[in-house]
């Protein structure tokens, strides 16, 4: 097979980890490839997606700002699987055999990789915010067959948005009510940009947690949030947001390069050096 080429596509594309993190994969699996960040303007995105496959590219990561408007071209143009639709949102295209743009929302899955091991219980979830993220993790959370799932954000009206789009599995709250949700919960994510550097940390009162429940964050610069350490002070497990990341671009990477990458210890620091 010849080296294949994938990349990410994003404006600005220079923040992008991918390229880190991919060429971490490809050099230590030795799968002759290459992986590079495509700067992509908003007004050229349509160009770049319509001949990418001529250009004979096996695919991309899609990044901010970039991620529903492939979504909504891939419907025209190419195919979207059902985890992208459920995500409004694509963050991966695969070109097939025949050059087909296949589109797909890696996320959920990326959630769920990085939670699973650690889960301490599935009857009830908590999710703070009401972005994308957060409709990812509502799906993951259906999907690991939780009970009662809570997604409590500060405009109720996007929360109410999710829990429409999920047939009512998940319940909304408002954000006022955040702190006394987390009575007899089993899992707490904050899948707000809270806590994130040079945000504001996330003000929550942490008494009603039970001490098993597992708290994960999606922000993962700093990767010991506010949230987390304070989780972790009172005793209870925690997963920082790194692994979803990780997980999240492992898909991609066995579809571009025909091999099933791993998240180890020694990708995590290496990501983190
Ligand atoms: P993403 O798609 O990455 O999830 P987003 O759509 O910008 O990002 O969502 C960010 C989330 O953080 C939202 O839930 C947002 O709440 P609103 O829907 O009310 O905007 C939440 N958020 C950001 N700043 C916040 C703040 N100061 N207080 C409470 N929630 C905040």
């Amino acid at each position: 097979m010849n080296s294949r080429i994938a990349g990410v596509i994003g404006w600005p594309a220079a923040h992008s980890l991918s390229p880190k993190l991919h060429g971490y994969w490809l050099r230590t699996l030795g799968v002759g490839g290459e992986y590079v960040a495509w700067p992509v303007r908003p007004e050229a995105l349509e160009s770049f997606i319509t001949t990418m496959a001529g250009k004979g590219f096996a695919g991309c990561n899609v990044t901010i700002p970039h991620k529903e408007a492939v979504f909504n071209l891939l419907r025209k143009i190419g195919e979207v699987d059902d985890t992208a639709i459920h995500a409004g949102a694509v963050n991966t295209i695969i070109v097939k055999t025949g050059g087909i743009l296949h589109g797909t929302n890696t996320d959920v899955y990326g959630f769920t990789e990085n939670v699973r091991p650690h889960l301490t219980g599935k009857n009830k979830a908590v999710i703070f915010g009401a972005g994308g993220a957060a409709r990812a993790i509502g799906r993951a959370l259906i999907d690991l067959a939780f009970n009662t799932i809570i997604i409590a954000n500060r405009t109720l009206a996007r929360a109410d948005a999710i829990g429409q789009q999920f047939g009512r599995r998940l319940e909304i709250a408002s954000w006022q009510e955040r702190a006394a949700l987390l009575e007899n919960s089993d899992l707490l994510v904050n899948a707000t940009s809270l806590g994130m550097a040079g945000k504001p940390p996330l003000e929550i009162d942490l008494s009603s947690l039970p001490g098993h429940a597992l708290v994960t964050d999606v922000v993962y610069t700093p990767l010991e949030t506010p949230l987390l350490a304070e989780a972790r002070a009172r005793g209870n497990p925690a997963v920082d947001g790194l692994g979803m990341l990780l997980h999240q671009a492992a898909p991609g990477f066995a579809a571009w390069f025909g091999v099933k990458p791993e998240v180890t210890d020694a990708l995590r620091r290496y990501m983190l050096a």
